[in-house]
């Protein structure tokens, strides 16, 4: 009798509970709105929960379903906006960034000070008094200034592949960029040189690498901060590493009391972090101790694991494609000779490389998704749809940039895709690497700069080869919601007259 009696209520606070869970799904159809159909607790994320697919593989099948404009899926229970077209997208980005000036990535109080200032998740108002004070900081006339630190470590980067990668048969290449990028991030940024390349446990390197340490905990933080604020509630998850975070953070802290002091200055990312610091207003946002160190952390963050990537996919691709790797490695020769150096001029020149980091980035896409809440109900040109406030878009770069009707035959590496009259055959927005509008990638000339930098110095005097350990093709790693490569990239060095 009493079994019966607590069978028959479980069953019916089972039916209950699904039914809460479920009360969302008839929020796409009642609307009018294409969808998948989703299955309880997961909505349609269960291939994400479960770790046999990352984020932006599963937008990228998402976008893959339909050819509709937008189509509507659910992540657990809450209803959310793939956004397919690039009309719709550069109006969402641009023209009508007003009604989606928030990223949909959860801004939480209580996590760290460093995670939850950081301008990525940062919430309006904060986020416009934060990015217009930090726009200057990556202007063109500032990434001159920084050139001659970059070129500085790249010589490093050089006498490594001279001294040691030559005589291997196989060099992991994606370590290598890391290297690279860890020591013109923390150059530029700090003021440090961290030579990554001279001590294999660096400081900043080990710091780097718990960064982007996908450990399925680290995994699990960071999609929840997407797809699910209640599980970053429940479990006070944190958006990036702490460990890593607060070593950042002392190293912020002492170069900056240091170069007080000192009163030196060297035109890098703390000079300018003490000016705007100097220059805060009453009843602003104030640029002070962890809000300030929050930017520098972030530029860490954000910079050495995309520009790393960039830099080994593209050293990948050439060893695959011999005849763009000539014809690269020719145009910076000829130059380099003709600027006698290598001045950000000489590089402005390089078209050809342009070309070949910009395929790169098409199929490499290394922020694979990107992400806005809708603040203020939008209606949709031309239909009677409306998005209401709260509902997170989303747009999946790397269903755009595979996307046949834009670039045929998508596997294809090829750099003429983007001379400028192959680029004028598609639409623009159907290509955006950096995203797009007032919350695009602030750090893209930075990133790009790097990336031209390492493939410069590396193509100008050595020749990369594909070799048996080398994983061709090149699979995906399931884990962080940047794409990464499977066990790394390994290739072979050679010199080259
Ligand atoms: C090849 C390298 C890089 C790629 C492919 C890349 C890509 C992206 C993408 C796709 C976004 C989202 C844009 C949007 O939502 O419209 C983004 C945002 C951002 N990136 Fe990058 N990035 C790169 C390098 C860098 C570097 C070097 C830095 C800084 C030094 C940086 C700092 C940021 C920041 C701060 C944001 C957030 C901007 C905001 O919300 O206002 N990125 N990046
Ligand atoms: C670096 O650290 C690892 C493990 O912490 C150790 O095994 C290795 O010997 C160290 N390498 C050097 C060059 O100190
Ligand atoms: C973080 O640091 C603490 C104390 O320094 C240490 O006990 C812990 O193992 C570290 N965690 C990670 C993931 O490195
Ligand atoms: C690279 O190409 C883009 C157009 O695709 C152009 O706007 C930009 O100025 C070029 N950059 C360099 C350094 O040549
Ligand atoms: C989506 O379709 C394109 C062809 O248009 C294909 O190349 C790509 O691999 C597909 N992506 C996924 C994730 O299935
Ligand atoms: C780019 O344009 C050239 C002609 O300008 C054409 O031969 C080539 O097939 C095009 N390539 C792509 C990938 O669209």
């Amino acid at each position: 009798m009493f079994f019966t009696l607590s069978a028959y209520i479980g069953l019916i606070l089972t039916i209950l509970l699904y039914l809460y869970l479920t009360r969302n799904f008839n929020y796409w159809k009642k609307r009018n709105i294409d969808y998948v159909k989703p299955v309880a607790i997961f909505g349609n994320i269960y291939k994400v929960v479960t770790l046999q697919s990352f984020m932006g593989e599963f937008l990228a099948e998402l976008y893959n379903i339909t050819k509709k404009p937008f189509i509507g899926f659910f992540a657990f229970d809450k209803p959310f906006l793939l956004i397919r077209d690039p009309e719709l997208i550069k109006r969402c980005l641009i023209k009508d960034f007003e009604h989606f000036d928030d990223r949909s990535v959860m801004e939480n109080r209580r996590d760290d000070e460093i995670g939850s200032n950081i301008l990525f998740v940062l919430k309006n108002p904060a986020w416009k008094s934060v990015r217009v004070r930090f726009t200057p900081v990556f202007a063109t006339g500032k990434m001159r200034g920084l050139l001659p630190l970059i070129l500085e470590a790249s010589n490093d980067l050089i006498a490594y592949i001279k001294n040691i990668a030559v005589k291997e048969t196989a060099t992991e290449t994606r370590e290598v960029a890391m290297k690279f990028t860890t020591d013109i991030i923390s150059s530029c940024a700090f003021g440090i040189s961290s030579h990554c390349f001279l001590d294999e446990n660096a400081t900043f390197r080990e710091a780097s690498r718990r960064v982007f340490d996908w450990s399925i905990g680290r995994k699990i933080s960071t999609a929840a901060y997407f797809f699910a604020p209640l599980l970053v509630k429940l479990f006070r998850l944190k958006f990036l590493e702490p460990n890593a975070t607060q070593f950042i953070y002392d190293i912020f802290e002492s170069t900056i009391a240091e170069r007080e002091k000192s009163k030196a200055y060297r035109g890098d990312l703390i000079d300018m972090l003490i000016q705007i610091r100097n220059q805060n207003q009453p009843g602003a946002y104030q640029f002070d101790g962890k809000m300030l160190a929050a930017q520098a952390t972030q530029f860490f963050v954000a910079g050495f694991e995309t520009t790393g990537s960039t830099i080994s996919f593209s050293l990948y691709e050439l060893s695959l494609n011999p005849t763009v790797q000539d014809r690269v490695r020719e145009e910076i020769r000829t130059v380099i000779k003709k600027h006698g150096g290598i001045t950000y001029e000489a590089i402005q020149e390089m078209d050809y490389l342009n070309m070949t980091v910009k395929e790169t980035l098409r199929k490499y896409p290394v922020l694979p998704f990107i992400d806005r809440r809708c603040t203020k109900p939008y209606n949709i040109p031309g239909t009677d749809v409306t998005i209401e406030k709260d509902v997170p878009i989303y747009i999946s770069l790397l269903g755009l940039h595979y996307d046949a009707e834009y670039f045929p035959n998508p596997e294809k590496y090829d750099p003429e895709r983007f001379t400028i009259e192959n680029k004028s055959t598609r639409p623009a927005d159907a290509y955006i690497p950096f995203g797009e509008g007032p919350r695009n990638c602030i750090g893209a000339r930075f990133g790009e700069l790097g990336t031209k930098v390492a493939l410069i110095r590396i193509l100008a005097e050595f020749e990369v080869e594909v070799c048996k350990k080398t994983r061709i093709p090149l699979k995906f790693d399931p884990k962080g919601f940047l794409i990464a490569p499977k066990n790394g990239i390994d290739l072979h060095f050679k010199r080259k007259e």
